[in-house]
């Protein structure tokens, strides 16, 4: 069968691809196996999308590990996804390297466990000179957490007169977000049929496309990522305006 891959239009690829890998474990479940045995093969998934947006040339690609709130799950789910996490991370640094993708974390990672802190960092360094596609993982991550964390900071900036309140802009909050350093995501897919978006980049999802598929993200491969890129492709992103104006802009002469 011919791959979705060969209808995609480069030139207007998705910068920055959000996901919420749902489903491990109904996925699990579905097969008689354990919650963990689903995280385990959410690894392969993880695998080939990266491998699948590197080929493809997207610059930023963000993955929903691990949320804030995913700490209240049970202690035995939560332990067994912090090795499968550490042990992922030392398998795969050499593999980032080859194909010259740069690691990041965003998330409050003074709640991870010492030796899942020393491993991410170990790889963040690694990686750090890469100038491929740029693997954003969010790690004990929510947006509430962030944005928390970030009016903190500007109180604390303004309290020592570093910054003057009414001089605040979207771009100095866009400042103290962990996604600093990143375009708002064009595209964000959620997997498993779930249509919400759990905590995830409320800030930077505003104009965001969405995308929902009911395949549960341990069957979620390179085609089902095409297929989504696809959709993305055929939508009008307005961001407010009119049908019209946009078709006008496209015909004014380009300066
Ligand atoms: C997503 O799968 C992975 C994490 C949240 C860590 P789930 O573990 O949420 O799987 P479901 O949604 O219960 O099927
Ligand atoms: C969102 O999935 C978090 C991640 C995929 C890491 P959840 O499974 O935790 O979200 P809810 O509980 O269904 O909203
Ligand atoms: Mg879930």
């Amino acid at each position: 069968m011919e791959s979705l891959k060969t209808h995609i239009d480069l030139q207007r690829l998705p910068r920055h691809i959000a996901i919420i890998m749902d489903g491990n474990g109904r996925w699990a479940r579905e097969k008689g196996q354990d919650r963990l045995y689903g995280h385990f093969h959410g690894v392969e998934s993880v695998r080939d999308i990266v491998e699948g947006c590197a080929e493809l040339g997207v610059e930023y690609l963000t993955l929903y590990a691990f949320s804030t709130e995913n700490w209240d799950r049970p202690a035995y789910e939560v332990t067994g996804l912090m090795e499968l996490l550490v042990e992922t991370i030392r398998k795969e640094t050499e593999t980032l390297n080859k194909n010259n993708i740069k690691l990041h974390v965003i998330g409050d990672m003074q709640m991870l466990p010492e030796y899942a802190i020393k491993e991410l960092n170990e790889s963040l360094e690694m990686t750090a000179a890469n100038t491929g596609l740029n693997l954003i993982m969010a790690l004990s991550y929510s947006s509430r957490w962030e944005l928390v964390r970030a009016v903190k900071q500007i109180a604390q900036d303004v309290e020592n007169g570093k910054i003057k309140p009414e001089l605040i802009t979207q771009d100095t909050l866009e400042q103290y977000l962990c996604t600093s350093q990143f375009p708002d995501p064009e595209l964000m897919v959620r997997t498993s049929g779930e249509y919400r978006i759990s905590n995830f980049l409320l800030y930077q999802l505003a104009y965001a496309e969405l995308y929902f598929t009911n395949t549960r993200w341990p069957d979620f491969r390179k085609e089902n990522l095409y297929e989504a890129i696809l959709d993305f492709q055929k939508r009008e992103r307005r961001f407010g305006k009119t049908s019209d104006q946009l078709q006008n802009d496209l015909t004014l002469p380009a300066n």
